[in-house]
Formats: structure tokens, sequence, C-alpha cells
């Protein structure tokens, strides 16, 4: 059963996160140190910029895992996120060494993962696709996933729209032999907890880590980061084609008029070329934002949220059991 291939991976984490790859942000050291903790690590193949890059990234890891666990330390499993559209002309020879690496667990996104499912599942790994509402997953799933990573509003970079209950929701009522890993918005161990108790088997977590020392994040990224609320955060498909979510003093400091933007067809502003460019000076985060304060260590931001999440659960079950006392 799919969801129980999911199981396997979470019982061998500290706590049920993915710490989300992120363009430009995730890269092997980050990965690595969410992985120590017991944390899923993870990153785009498409962050690299050769396939040669990709090839040392996935030599890093491996190396990084085998150290760890030479030292007695059980690290979590990893992933690599693939875009599977056919727009991404790199698709098949990233699959191909992704393959010859044998990553544990593949996160394909954009387009239909189709044949590429039967692939991963014919090395052991596990697939997760990301969607943003019930028809996206209803085609993931025919596709044969082990999961869906759903993806609601307020996410950082390519965002869904739906609320997170909502889209849970509706996604439960396909079925339950799947798993769910829900993203969006989050940024506390509690939030973790929370998602659990709407359904998800695992939480997806970007925007946190983009404050963290290993992000290869601008430094100007992390301190905006720091400085912006969910309201500086601006939902458009109007820079690069798909709804993504900006942070305004960064759609500012590129000259680009609000007015404008909240008036331009999708893709109209930024020629699909320019891309790679806009999410260089242009930065993206979820909602989460306005809790997130500081710059730790990956290892001590991950070693926080399992404490948070740990307190979380003890006060949780305290005020259940109170309750049935009185
Ligand atoms: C800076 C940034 C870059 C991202 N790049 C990618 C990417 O390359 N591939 C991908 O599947 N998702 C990407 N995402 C989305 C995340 O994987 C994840 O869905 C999202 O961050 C979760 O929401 P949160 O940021 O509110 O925690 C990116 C998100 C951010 C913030």
């Amino acid at each position: 059963m799919a969801r129980a291939e999911v199981q396997k991976l979470i019982d061998r984490m500290a706590i049920p996160v993915i710490a989300a790859p992120m363009f430009l942000v995730s890269n092997p050291a980050l990965a690595l140190a969410c992985c120590a903790e017991g944390v899923m690590g993870s990153f785009p193949a498409h962050g690299t910029r050769s396939r040669e890059e990709f090839r040392a990234w996935l030599d890093e890891m491996e190396v990084g895992i085998k150290r760890l666990e030479d030292a007695g330390k059980k690290p979590a499993p990893w992933a690599v996120n693939l875009v599977v559209h056919p727009s991404n002309d790199r698709y098949p020879g990233d699959l191909e060494l992704v393959e010859r690496y044998r990553v544990p667990v593949v996160l394909t996104s954009k387009g239909a993962p189709g044949d590429a499912i039967k692939r991963i599942h014919g090395w052991g790994a596990v697939a997760l696709h990301d969607i943003a509402n019930r028809r996206h997953a209803e085609k993931a799933l025919e596709a044969g996933v082990d999961g869906v990573i759903a993806v609601a509003g307020g996410a950082g970079g390519h965002t869904g729209t739906i609320n997170p209950f909502a889209l849970m929701n509706e996604i439960r009522q396909l079925g339950e032999d799947f798993a769910v890993v829900l993203a969006g918005g989050m940024s506390t161990g509690r939030d973790v907890l929370a998602a659990q108790a709407m359904g998800a088997d695992l939480a997806y977590i970007g925007t946190r880590f983009i404050a963290t020392r290993e992000a290869m994040a601008a430094a100007a990224h992390k301190q905006m980061i720091l400085e912006t609320r969910a309201t500086d955060v601006f939902l458009t498909a109007s820079i690069d084609g798909a709804p993504a979510n900006w942070l305004t003093p960064s759609l500012l400091a590129a000259g680009i008029d609000l007015d404008v933007l909240r008036t331009t067809l999708p893709g109209k502003i930024v020629a699909a070329q320019e891309n790679k460019k806009r999410w260089k000076d242009i930065y993206t985060a979820g909602h989460g934002v306005g809790n997130i304060e500081d710059i730790p260590s990956a290892s001590d931001l991950c070693r926080r949220l399992i404490q948070q999440y740990r307190e979380a659960k003890s006060q949780m079950s305290g005020a259940v059991m109170q309750r049935a006392v009185a």
C-alpha cells in the first residue's frame, strides 16, 4: 500500500517534516543538516546549473549520508525534486541520474508524472507529486504515486490558492490509502501537529528554512524574510505565468508597479527566459514569513521544530485528559 511505504519513511524520522525543495535556496548542506536531525532534506534538480553539478550534489548526499551512518546516526531519508513538465529539457537526463543514485524519495512537480512513477518504483523509491486541487490529485493517483503534496494557499514559490482545510478534505475524499504531504505557511512544530490532525501524513516546510545559515538564499532574501509579514506577500501569476507568492518589497525594488501587476495577464510582465533572473532578484516566500525572526543553523531549527512538536503533543493530550476528567 502506497501510504504504508510513506509510513516506513516517517518511522525513520524524528518528526514528520520534509524541508521542501527550493530553487536557489536548497543545497546538499541544508539537506544533510536536516537529515542528520531526523527531518527529510531535499533539493530541486534544477537548482544545479548543469548535469555535472547535479551529479556532484548527488555524490555529496551519498557521502554525507554514509558519514552520518558510520558515525552511528540514523539519518532521515532524502529527496530530489524533478520538474516533469515537457518544457524541462533536462528532465530525461536528470531522471536517469536520480535512478543511477537510487535516490530514496522523488518529489515530482508540474505536469503529469506519468511513466516516471513506474520507473521510480523500479528502484524501490517513494514518489510524491505536488498538486493544488482535487483534479490534480486524481491524475497523480492514476499515475500511481505513493502520495500527493497538497500545496495550499499561502505557500512559498508556486502556490496553490485553496484553503488548507478545504483542500485536505477534498483530497481525503479520494481515499485513505495514499499519503498526503501538506504545504503552505507552516513554521512551527505545533503547525506540524495541526497538519496531522487535518489528515496529513507529513508537513512540507519551505519558507522557514530560507532563514537558515546553510540555505543558499541571498543575504537580502533572508533579511527580507525577517522583516516581512503575511500582508507583504503578493500573489500573482504575472511574474512567471503560474500563481506564485512574492515579497512586495522585492517587487517594488525591481521597479514593478503593483497596480500594473494587479491588472496584467499571467506571464505578460516577464518573458519565460528571464524567469531565472526574476527568481534571483524578486524574492518569494509564503504567508508564514510573519513568524520568522532569526537565522539559526538548520540543525538548531530542526531541533526547535521537534521540541515544539513534542510540547504541542503533550499539551494537546493533557488538555484532552483534563476535559475527560472534568
Ligand atoms: C524560494 C522558494 C523556492 C521554491 N522552489 C521550488 C522548486 O524548485 N520546486 C518545487 O517543487 N517547489 C519549490 N518551492 C515550493 C516549496 O517546495 C514548498 O511547496 C513551499 O515552500 C511550502 O510552503 P511554505 O514556503 O509556506 O512553507 C519553492 C518555495 C520557495 C519559498
